[in-house]
Parts: C-alpha cells; structure tokens; sequence
C-alpha cells in the first residue's frame, strides 16, 4: 500500500491529539443528515455502512447506533482513536484508492477524507472502491468541504481541553492556483501538556473539482449521480454541496466483486 504523499502530521505523528481538536459532539448535526440522505435515497433499507478515511471515528461514534459499521483508515495512529471510541466496529487499515474488501454494504461513505483525493485519478479510484463494495440498491455518499464553485479562502479556529492536555488551532485555507485540483489548509496547533505549550506548523494538500467533474465521476463508475445542497447551522447556505450515487437495484444479478 502506498502512504499518500504529504501525509499530514494530524494522522501521524499528532494523531493522538485528534481528539481534542475535534470531538464527537462537533458532528452530531451533520451526521442526522447523512442518515437521512442515505436511508431516503436507498431503495433497501440500509444496515450495514463502510466508512472509507473514518479517521478519529466521530462520524461512526454517532451512526453506529443505526448501522453495523467497518471503518477503513491509512492511518494506523488514527485507527487507534477510531478503536477507543468505537470499540464495537470493525476497524481496518486500507488506502480508499485500491482497498477490495470483498463483500458488499447496504451504504458507503465517504466523509471529508475525500479531500486528500489531490487528482482526478486519485478521485476516481476513490469513487470506484466505494461504488464496488456498494450492494445494489444502496447509496455512495460524497462529502467535500469544498467545491470549485463555491471555493473562498477562509480561516478558523477551535480546540478542546482533555483530562490532562489541551489544544488549540488556527486554520487558513487558500488556494495558491485557482487553475489546478488542489488547495491547501495550514494549521498552527498549540499543545498544551504537562511539559509547557508548544507551537506545530502542519500543511493539508487537498483536493479541489467541480460540481460536473463530481457528477461526471461518480455516473462513470457505474451510479446514479446527484449534488445536493448541504445546509448545517454552522456554514454559511449554499456554499456547501455533497454527492450521491445511487446504485441500481437492477445491478443486483450483475454485480461481481
Ligand atoms: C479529517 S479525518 C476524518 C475524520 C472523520 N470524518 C471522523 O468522523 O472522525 C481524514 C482522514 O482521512 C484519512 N485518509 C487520508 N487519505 C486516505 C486514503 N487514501 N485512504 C484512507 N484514508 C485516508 C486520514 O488518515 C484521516 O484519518
């Protein structure tokens, strides 16, 4: 298997600080609707659900109580997060671009993990892995931060405080050529532990396509394609679209894995 380049330091050697610098709690209203989204667009009704990049497995800690759930990772250090949290789901390391698990779920998704597919090639592949393990009737489910579109520079900031350390974060996400699939998001990550405060720079490369290259992918792997607006508390309406692809029912006795 092969490590994406520019592994970010958040799923490596800072993996273990995942949890404070996003909590299951940050994703409690965003997850009632990717429930939502798939159970009303499957044509069975769905009980099992392949995660691909689950990461810390908050997005699991929440749909677990719905869904039988495996959760694919490259990263073994956020694996272990994912473990501790959600001991209960079957939990593998795999690359989305070319994991083959063999068998088929009523529901894959695939979360904002999908931003580090950097290339149309990458993207694809990623597409293709969860349209293969996706049972016939059931639903793939896409969820970029951004599209080309609605693409616009922005900072954050967050963090949490745990039993013994605390973090803090500045996030700037920019766009260095507009002409390419990519943009990046720099983090400042202040750590707090019982040795002092210190400072660590981390780069995200990520990937940037547009609302026909989403469609135009998802359709060529076999699924029906659809954007739908993504409306949460938290951004602002209409600068959000994830993506659905629906696999017929009637691929049922033409399905091969
Ligand atoms: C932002 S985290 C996902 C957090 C997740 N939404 C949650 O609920 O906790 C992104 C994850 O994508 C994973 N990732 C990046 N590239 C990947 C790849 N090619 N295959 C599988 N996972 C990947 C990273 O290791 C990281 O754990």
């Amino acid at each position: 298997m092969t490590e994406p380049k520019n592994t970010p330091r958040l799923y490596d050697d800072l993996a273990s600080w995942w949890p404070l610098l996003s909590t299951p709690e940050d994703y409690a209203e965003e997850t009632a609707i990717y429930r939502k989204t798939i159970v009303s667009a499957s044509s069975i009704y769905p009980q099992t659900l392949l995660e691909l990049g689950s990461g810390g497995g908050n997005n699991a800690s929440h749909l677990k109580v719905h869904f039988t759930i495996t959760l694919v990772d490259i990263s073994n250090g956020m694996l272990t997060v994912s473990r501790s949290l959600n001991p209960e789901c079957e939990h593998i390391q795999g690359d989305m671009r070319d994991v083959r698990l063999n068998r088929l779920f009523d529901a894959v998704f695939i979360h904002d993990a999908i931003v580090y597919m950097t290339t149309e090639k990458d993207l694809r592949s990623a597409i293709e892995t969860a349209a293969v393990h996706c049972e016939p009737g059931g639903v793939c489910l896409f969820c970029p931060d951004h599209i080309r579109e609605t693409f616009r520079p922005s900072t954050g900031h967050g963090g949490h405080d745990g039993a013994d350390r605390s973090m803090r974060y500045l996030e700037w996400t920019w766009d260095p050529d507009p002409t390419d699939t990519t943009y990046i998001t720099d983090f400042a990550y202040l750590l707090r532990d019982d040795t002092g405060v210190r400072c660590e720079h981390d780069r995200h490369h990520t990937g940037l396509f547009g609302r026909n290259d989403w469609l135009r992918f998802i359709t060529e792997a076999g699924l029906r394609a659809q954007s739908i607006p993504f409306e949460l508390s938290t951004l602002e309406p209409g600068t959000t679209e994830i993506f659905l692809g629906v696999k017929s029912i009637a691929d049922k006795d033409s399905n091969s894995l």
